[in-house]
């Protein structure tokens, strides 16, 4: 659903077509591995003085079974600009030429354009974060990932939280990392630590891993954002269907980091009833809109625990979440 216009916040300039078009680089088509604009599947956009933003999208074929998806991010991607009142779609369908040349975009893209990350192109990225610290970040984070992971999905468990990691306790987990040295590379690559759960597995990188628990305080001097690019692209991470991203208290430099690495990145806001909701909302909407990431849910922890797990599921659609992080 677009946003409402009395909904945003009054005196935002609208965006240049040309922010908008980079805002659509994080739209991804799941089909072909690559972002829409690259691939060429959008032929304009135009923005009204008022903010109303019409983005032209051409789809490979007219009935695309993705095209609800495409919307749906198209919309959200562009709506996160505090300039934006509408958006609007002019929806196309590709000729047979123009659909051949997609194809080879996305061709190319895949084998030339290795992107910065490890991180695969068709994973979720899910970062969780909060306000406020220790409202449960971490430990949403594991159980949403063991819960994912046993419904046979592969999870990766990035613990951006360099020197308050609680990852590897809360999962059980203290084994040393490996790396291994790759053809092609300078650098040796991370290997994540593997643990099945149920019919899935997950895949662990912590700083935890890297240091004892207690020498954790000599990382102090290390870069919080540049640790986090670190992992993002020295980790070996194979195949992921999901990654969750279990976010450091604070600051928003991490999530700039991560928009600019990763722009797909989801944002899942950690809360707890006794905080005032209304600062929560403020912080999060915020934090969102600064580094452009998406809130895609809102997690109410520490409340009953009926609320808690049905709340789980705002994960893959958008519920009240949504409409938190826009007010
Ligand atoms: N639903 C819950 N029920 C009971 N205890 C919980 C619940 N969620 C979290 N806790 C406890 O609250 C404390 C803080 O949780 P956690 O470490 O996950 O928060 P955090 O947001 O990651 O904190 P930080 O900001 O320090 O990283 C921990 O001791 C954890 O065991
Ligand atoms: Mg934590």
């Amino acid at each position: 659903m677009a946003p409402s216009t009395d909904r945003r916040v009054p005196g935002g300039e609208p965006p240049s077509p040309d922010l908008v078009l980079d805002l659509l680089r994080s739209v991804i088509d799941p089909e072909l591995g690559a972002d829409i604009v690259t691939l060429g599947m959008v032929p304009g956009v135009t923005v009204a003085p008022d903010g109303v933003v019409t983005v032209g999208v051409k789809l490979t074929i007219g009935g695309c079974p993705l095209r609800a998806q495409i919307k749906k991010d198209v919309e959200s991607r562009v709506a996160v600009h505090p300039g934006v009142t509408d958006v609007r779609i002019d929806w196309g369908e590709m000729t047979g030429e123009e659909r051949s040349e997609v194809m080879l975009k996305a061709r190319w893209n895949a084998r030339e354009h290795a992107p910065d990350t490890e991180v695969p192109q068709s994973a979720r990225v899910l970062a969780i974060a909060s306000g406020k610290g220790g409202v449960g970040k971490s430990s949403v984070t594991v159980n949403l990932a063991a819960a994912i992971a046993a419904q046979g999905f592969t999870v990766g468990v990035l613990d951006a939280d360099i020197w308050g990691f609680s990852v590897p306790r809360l999962l059980g987990i203290d084994d040393r990392l490996e790396a291994e040295r790759v053809e092609g590379s300078d650098k040796p690559k991370i290997l994540p630590n593997e643990r099945p759960v149920g019919r899935g597995l997950l895949k662990v990188v912590s700083t935890g891993f890297l240091v004892g628990e207690d020498t954790a305080l000599m990382w102090r001097g290390l870069m919080l954002t540049k640790a986090v690019e670190q992992f993002l692209r020295d980790v070996r991470w194979g195949e992921l269907d999901y990654l969750l991203i279990d976010m450091p208290p604070g600051t928003g430099d991490v999530q700039m980091g991560l928009a600019r690495m990763l722009p797909r990145t989801d944002l899942l806001i950690v809360t707890t009833p006794a905080l005032a909701a209304q600062k929560v909302a403020a912080r999060a909407a915020d934090m969102a809109r600064r580094s452009f990431l998406r809130v895609c849910g809102v997690v109410e922890n520490m409340s009953a625990f009926t609320c808690a797990h049905g709340e789980s599921y705002a994960l893959f659609g958008s519920g009240g979440g949504q409409a938190l992080a826009d007010e």
